[in-house]
């Protein structure tokens, strides 16, 4: 029997790399020669951008940046290790501390990324019996986390908290846990966090919280979208938050009961088989937790800014999708219309990303306008100016 030539790999990919293409979908590297609070230099180019995470404005805070140089200067750059063999160091310790109390939380272990977090937490948790329940919105590496558990995944329309006490009653004997955003990643609206936490309650689900675009933003003294929804580690018993978004470095916790850490500990395979984030970041990163507890002017200011865009969209007649939080998108439905966008405000010297399938679901491809403290009334005037001057399908409606 004549055997079939077995498929080049390589040449698929650039099979599906080209059809991408085609699609006018392809993703493009652009890298940054300069950044300056929220300037940006590209290709020689100066542009004010509103598409960064930085909501606090701490990614270059002179604090941050001390704190990160005397670290290295006395322990060196790389940890050198995994944490449990000599890579966790007295910074790290001292940041998982803080992120623990800042949260209400026992106790909190850090991932070198927020992916990796949420891979761990996930393939520790579940097993191939049990059930994981995820909003159909999530970020995809909650996704992730439950295919790599084995779990049986199940997705329920965005924030509809009654379609997922469907999907658990129907499994009403497996194990169960279900993951949330916080604050949704590409949407900016925040999960009905009282409803899911009241639904685990009753059905005996664990509730798990990714709060990476909450924790700095929202709550008092910025403890994040769970301490805003007045829940605490009882109700949501496995927090994960990101330390690169408005914590302006990188990395990741993972924050809950001493149980749930130690246990994290010996089996979140991502958290062991990794070498540790480099100590001198820790260092950094609790420098800006101690500034995002403290600064409530951050917060202040950038409620103050997304309420200005948001009057000014108004009467602009540009249907922003409804969030109170520091994502701000603009709907625009083709993908290529939403890529018109992006380049039409380029030339105004302004960056904002175009955010198109797969990342979003076709025909809902958008401008992800994102705001920061370090942003000025007069930068959101200019951001208004600009957005007035597009040719958009929905001015008006
Ligand atoms: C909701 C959400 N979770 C997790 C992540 C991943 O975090 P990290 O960038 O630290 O890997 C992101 C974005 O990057 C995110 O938006």
């Amino acid at each position: 029997m004549a055997v079939p030539p077995r498929p080049d790999l390589l040449q698929r990919l650039a099979a599906q790399t080209a059809e991408r293409g085609q699609a006018h979908l392809l993703r493009r590297l652009r890298t940054i020669e300069q950044a300056q609070g929220p300037w940006l230099q590209i290709g020689g180019r100066r542009l004010l951008s509103f598409c960064s995470n930085d909501y606090l404005g701490l990614a270059q805070h002179p604090q941050l940046v001390g704190a990160l140089t005397r670290a290295a200067a006395s322990g060196g750059v790389g940890s050198t290790s995994a944490h449990l063999i000599c890579g966790h160091r007295a910074e790290h310790a001292r940041l998982e501390e803080a992120l623990a109390a800042w949260t209400g939380r026992e106790r909190a272990l850090l991932f070198s990324t927020g992916y990796m977090a949420n891979l761990g937490a996930l393939q520790a948790l579940l097993a191939t019996a049990d059930l994981c329940l995820q909003d159909k919105l999530n970020h995809a590496c909650l996704i992730d986390g439950a295919r790599l558990s084995g779990a049986e995944l199940k997705r329920y329309p965005h924030a509809d908290a009654g379609a997922a006490a469907r999907q658990l009653d129907a499994r009403p004997g497996a194990a169960a846990l279900l993951a949330t955003d916080g604050v949704f990643s590409m949407d900016g609206d925040v999960a009905p966090l009282r409803e899911l936490a009241a639904l685990c309650a009753d059905r005996h689900a664990t509730l798990m919280v990714d709060d990476a675009h909450g924790l700095g933003v929202l709550g008092a003294h910025g403890a994040g979208s769970v301490t805003a929804a007045g829940l605490g580690q009882h109700e949501v018993p496995v927090l994960m938050a990101t330390l690169g978004k408005a914590l302006g470095c990188a990395g990741a916790f993972v924050a809950g009961p001493a149980a749930l850490i130690e246990g994290l500990l010996q089996f979140a395979r991502p958290y062991i088989y990794t070498t540790a984030m480099p100590p001198a970041l820790a260092a950094a990163a609790l420098a800006a937790v101690q500034l995002a507890q403290a600064e409530d002017w951050r917060r202040d200011r950038l409620a103050a800014l997304v309420a200005r865009l948001r009057r000014g969209a108004e009467q602009l007649g540009l249907p922003l999708m409804a969030s109170t939080s520091a994502i701000q998108p603009l709907l625009l439905g083709d993908a290529d219309a939403a890529m018109q966008a992006m380049r039409a405000l380029e030339a105004h010297g302004l960056l904002v990303g175009a955010i198109r399938r797969p990342t979003v679901p076709a025909g809902q491809a958008r401008l992800r306008i994102t705001l920061s403290a370090a942003h000025e009334e007069s930068h959101v005037d200019r951001l208004l100016d600009a957005l007035q001057t597009l040719p958009l399908p929905q001015r008006g409606r």
